[in-house]
């Protein structure tokens, strides 16, 4: 996740008193539970008390040692809800007691970008989990609160919430945003996880003809679950873009949500002329080898995104009240914070589908 500022330090609350929180001091070591300092709000800011937190694979890559923004020791954790405890010094539209999410990106309000209501690459951007302590902890806090805090609707759930954080915003982002998908057009989606669920939703909703491919028959259940119309296993084949023709003629949108030169190359590969790729998934690597004849060639579109900017949360919530997406049927795995330090690192093995999300801290 690249942003510019790196502002990390816990600050002190005066009504907080003991908070634990899932810490390493090195990239691949040890997490423990620990006692840190309690936050104060700096100017602007909200300390929230952590009501439910998802595991991204961007927390894992975080943890693994790919994010040059992560500085140890660390607290990762994005994609969380939790309750205003405390409201820093010009905070106006919040105050105690309110449900609040904000995204991964908290953009400054100021820059060009965010004067463009483009929030998720401002220039001065602090992402909690990243550029400073997250919530895999009791308590965090919220920067530029007035721009990037939103008020959670009475009917959604904690757990539903705090997927709206990452993983549900950055999907709607990818395929209704950057992918432009309409209804009748065909939505490939590499990668069943989190995020490729997430977008799976939202291509259903949309009403267009959904593939979902991933390797693990479980992530493929849940995506027929979540509204794919064909799940492809990819174990073993060769040529996955060809398979993709073969069942529906190529795609209009392709997303890779994985983050690997095999899913990328997939995802770019199964389109038709004019199609749209939407990269979501973080690589490793700065650059990546990916198939540029057939970009122009057909004329294809490779669109980056990172995360929804806050203003548009919104309409992410009124598909949810309308009954179109229920981020819910994601959740496979419901945690406590003391679960951190064994879950976080096993995402490496790719073991459990679906989502994971930390509801008793
Ligand atoms: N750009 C952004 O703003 C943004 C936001 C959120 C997450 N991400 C990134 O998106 C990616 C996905 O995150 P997640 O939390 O949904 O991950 P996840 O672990 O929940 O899902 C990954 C899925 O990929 C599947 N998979 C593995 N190898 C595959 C292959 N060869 N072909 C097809 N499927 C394969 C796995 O079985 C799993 O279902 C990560 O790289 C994460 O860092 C980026
Ligand atoms: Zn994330
Ligand atoms: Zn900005």
């Amino acid at each position: 996740m690249v942003a510019v500022v790196n502002r990390r330090s816990p600050r002190r609350c005066a009504t907080i008193v003991g908070v634990k929180a899932a810490v390493y001091d090195t990239f691949r070591g040890p997490i423990t539970i620990a006692d840190v300092p309690d936050p104060t709000p700096a100017p602007g800011e909200l300390v929230v008390e952590v009501l439910a937190v998802g595991l991204c694979r961007s927390d894992y890559h975080g943890w693994h040692g790919t994010d040059p923004d992560i500085v140890c020791p660390h607290v990762g954790g994005h994609e969380f809800v939790g309750r205003v405890v405390a409201a820093g010094e010009g905070v106006a539209r919040f105050r105690e007691g309110d449900r609040v999410v904000a995204p991964f990106v908290c953009g400054c309000g100021q820059c060009e970008p965010c004067l463009l209501g483009q929030h998720q690459v401002c220039r001065n951007q602090q992402q909690p989990g990243f550029t400073r302590w997250g919530a895999f902890a009791q308590y965090t806090t919220v920067p530029f609160a007035d721009t990037n805090a939103v008020a959670v609707p009475a009917e959604v759930t904690d757990e539903a919430a705090a997927l709206v954080g990452c993983r549900v915003s950055t999907a709607y982002r990818g395929v209704v945003e950057r992918g432009r998908l309409a209804a009748g057009e065909v939505l490939c989606v590499h990668g069943c996880g989190g995020v490729g669920l997430a977008a799976v939703a939202f291509g259903r909703a949309i009403g267009a003809q959904v593939v979902a491919v991933d390797l693990s028959p479980d992530a493929l259940a849940l995506a027929k679950a979540v509204g794919a119309d064909i799940v492809f296993d990819a174990t073993g084949v060769d040529d996955v873009p060809a398979a993709i023709f073969d069942l529906v003629g190529g795609a209009h949108v392709s997303v890779d949500c994985l983050g690997h030169a095999v899913t990328a190359s997939n995802s770019i590969l199964s389109l038709r002329a004019l199609g749209r790729h939407v990269q979501i998934g973080l690589f490793p690597t700065r650059t990546a080898d990916l198939p540029i004849s057939r970009v122009i060639r057909d004329e294809l579109e490779v669109l980056g995104v990172h995360g929804l900017s806050a203003s548009r949360f919104e309409q992410v919530f009124a598909l949810m009240a309308d009954g179109r997406l229920d981020p819910s049927a994601m959740v496979t795995q419901r945690l406590a914070l003391a679960d951190i330090p064994q879950a976080l690192p096993a995402m490496g093995g790719f073991a459990q589908p679906g989502v994971s999300v930390v509801t008793t801290m």
